[in-house]
């Protein structure tokens, strides 16, 4: 009979049979006749006990030269050990090793974030990593899910684009043929178009901003979901995201606590955030930020430090809606009672991870959007495309978009964006 190959997260499945793992040591050590290593194969970690007296000397002296991060293919017995980190442990019964590994660079002892970075391709394969990228994984997979469950299509927008859309300060420019193009900032503009002709659609993909900061929760490249209805008002669009939140959070508690403990996050902390979250008017925000004596008034951007001491003031996610309308975006719709106000809203995460979520109501009058378009000083010749929007069975809609990257930093409980993705890109960082 054909052996399996069995990923080791799957290893309770097959306990008493003879099963093959493919994998890369972790630690090994060896006492008289036997060894233990630790073998990773990606999903997992496990015991494997190597016995002279099974292998055979040639084997077992193979063993003895195992390092760190070595690969190899192991058959063996799966065995229950309720002692054993996991349940289970494998009994060798032949090895094949693959590579023996040069002496890797990062140890089993603090190092710090500057060299930890500068080998984030080996840095992957620490547990934590592990935990922080599969939250991340499952926290993309409910988003999607989310929206495909609510009837949204899925429709990707273009990377190099013509023109701003978050404003011409944070653009990256290249060239393209003999035209200048601008890497995304937001796929907004697009989702307008799509959510005309689908309805309700979202798109998923990475956005680019040359914000020349150097905070926690700043990438130079970071994935955000943005949502757009048609027919959908402010309200509407604050109560899609407050669903959207919770179910990533319910999501990630049902399907990724392993991974929240081996990160050593406040589980009760996340339990208890469930809807209603607050909603507050910016108006209200300054006020009670000035209570806290800040000084702050009416047409004030908040800086981080203020999110968070807003956000602190709740246990849970807050929304914070109608900013002034002169610190906003060009295409943003304004309250009608009162026009110096924009119909827009952002989410404060708790715990200090400032805004993850930015979106409102855009506007869908053509003489008041080439208005703002001019008074931006935008170039109308590349808006006309989006000014036909306005043309041709123009109604009211709303959306926004939420980094991923704040997401999993604030539910995986990290002091910095640097470890949410894979490969970040940082003001001064763009290797590995
Ligand atoms: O608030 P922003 O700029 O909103 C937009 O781009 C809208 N056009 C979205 C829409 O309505 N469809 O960005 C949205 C979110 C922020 O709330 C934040 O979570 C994230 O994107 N974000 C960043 N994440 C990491 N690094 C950066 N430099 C980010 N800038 C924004
Ligand atoms: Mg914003």
């Amino acid at each position: 009979m054909k052996i399996a190959i069995v990923p080791i997260d799957k290893i309770s499945r097959h306990e008493g049979d003879k099963v093959i793992i493919k994998g890369w040591v972790r630690h090994r050590r060896s006492s008289g006749k036997l060894g233990f290593m630790t073998v990773r194969d990606g999903t997992g970690d496990l015991q494997v006990v190597v016995s002279k007296g099974v292998v055979g000397e040639e084997q077992f002296a193979l063993c003895g030269h195992l390092t760190q991060e070595s690969s190899l293919i192991v058959t063996g017995m799966v065995r229950k050990d309720a002692r054993a980190p996991g349940g289970y442990e494998l009994d060798a019964s032949e090895l094949e090793v693959i590579q023996i590994a040069e002496p890797f660079p990062i140890q089993p002892k603090e190092h710090g974030v500057g060299f930890l970075m500068e080998h984030r391709h080996l840095w992957l394969r620490s547990n934590r990593q592990h935990a922080i990228l599969r939250i991340r994984h499952e926290i993309i997979r409910t988003c999607r899910n989310f929206f495909d469950d609510r009837g949204f299509t899925l429709i990707d927008t273009p990377i190099f684009t013509p023109n701003a859309c978050e404003g011409t300060t944070t653009l990256f420019q290249t060239e393209y043929f003999d035209q200048v193009a601008y890497l995304a900032q937001s796929g907004q503009l697009y989702g307008e178009a799509t959510a005309a002709a689908f309805g309700k659609t979202y798109c998923f993909g990475p956005t680019f901003r040359a914000e020349k900061s150097k905070t926690r929760r700043h990438l130079m490249e970071f994935w955000m979901i943005e949502p757009e209805v048609a027919f959908a008002q402010l309200p509407d669009v604050m109560q899609l995201a407050e669903d959207l939140v919770a179910t990533v959070i319910r999501g990630i508690l049902d399907r990724r606590l392993t991974e929240l403990q081996v990160l050593e996050r406040d589980i009760v902390k996340l339990e208890g955030m469930i809807p209603p979250f607050p909603r507050i008017s910016y108006e209200e925000a300054i006020e009670r930020l000035q209570q806290e004596g800040i000084t702050i008034q009416f047409g004030d951007d908040f800086g981080g430090d203020d999110e968070t001491i807003l956000a602190n003031q709740f246990d849970r996610p807050v929304i914070v809606h109608r900013y002034p309308a002169a610190s906003k975006a060009f295409y943003m719709a304004k309250d009608p009672v009162r026009p110096e106000l924009a119909l827009c809203m952002d989410m404060l995460a708790p715990e200090g991870y400032g805004e993850i979520i930015g979106g409102g109501q855009r506007i869908h009058e053509i003489e008041e959007l080439s208005k703002q378009i001019r008074a931006h000083g935008l170039p109308e010749e590349a808006f006309k495309w989006y000014l036909d929007l306005r043309r041709y069975g123009s109604v009211p809609h709303a959306g926004f978009g939420m980094g991923i990257e704040r997401v999993v930093a604030w539910l995986c409980g990290l002091e910095h964006v640097r470890e949410t993705i894979a490969f970040p890109r940082m003001l001064y960082t763009l290797y590995p």
